[in-house]
């Protein structure tokens, strides 16, 4: 098991966005470690979300750090415009990233943390060659491109194979999970080797949002 506090990190994906920073302020007081934020194209993923405007938005009523997970193609177009604008950091799916040693270094030069991401099809072994130079390893637990699907339990022994793997190359990055996270699965990852789990649904469309959190992250036996 992970020896580390659990992160979350609640996705405005499914945030109220004509009250974006209230929602935001109910993270804080809830005790979110980040902001979780997917940009997404309609090319990577059917869907199309939101980019540099809402990242800067974001960034000027919170001083969490900003997680900003891009569902794009051709990411690099995009990092000098998000790095400005605020990211913290900026993770890149390896389906999307022919030159991922490469972006993933870009990404650093711009002071931001690189993170990299898989699909739930895609091998774990795609990132193996740069595991020592990752800050963030992001396991997807549902195919992107929507909050609210249903977690894929599968996945738990290809989390706890990211964590050996991350371990063998000696590196410290986090190892985050996204998609349907919510208080029946985020124990299981947990236990897997995650630390830091994207919460979009199960934060916004709780009762309470801010005791959700800790509600969240008590489940991984982590008192708050
Ligand atoms: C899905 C996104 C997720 C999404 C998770 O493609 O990457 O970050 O917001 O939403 P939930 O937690 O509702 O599955
Ligand atoms: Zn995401």
């Amino acid at each position: 098991m992970n020896g580390s506090r659990a992160r979350i990190a609640p996705s405005i994906l499914s945030a109220d966005f004509a009250r974006l920073s209230d929602e935001i302020a109910r993270c804080e007081s809830g005790g979110a470690d980040l902001i979780h934020i997917d940009v997404m194209d309609g090319c990577f993923v059917p869907n199309l979300t939101f980019g540099t405007k809402v990242i800067e938005t974001v960034r000027r009523v919170t001083d969490l750090p900003l997680d900003v997970h891009l569902m794009v193609v051709q990411p690099e177009k995009y990092f000098d415009d998000f790095a400005r604008a605020g990211a913290s950091g900026l993770t890149i799916h390896v389906e999307a990233a022919p030159h991922l040693h490469r972006q993933l270094y870009r990404i650093k030069e711009l002071g931001c943390q690189a993170g990299a991401a898989l699909n739930p099809a895609t091998p774990l072994e795609t990132v193996g060659e740069v595991a020592g130079d990752l800050d963030l390893l992001l396991v997807m637990t549902v195919n992107p491109g929507y909050g609210g699907q249903s977690f894929i339990g599968t996945m738990i022994d290809k989390i706890r194979r990211a964590k050996a793997m991350l371990e063998a190359a000696r590196s410290s990055a986090a190892l985050e999970v996204d998609g349907g996270i919510a208080r029946d699965t985020i124990a299981s990852c947990w236990i897997a080797g995650a630390d830091t789990f994207v919460a979009g649904n199960a934060v916004f469309s709780a009762h309470d949002p801010v005791s959700e959190i800790g509600e969240l992250r008590g489940r991984c036996g982590v008192s708050v």
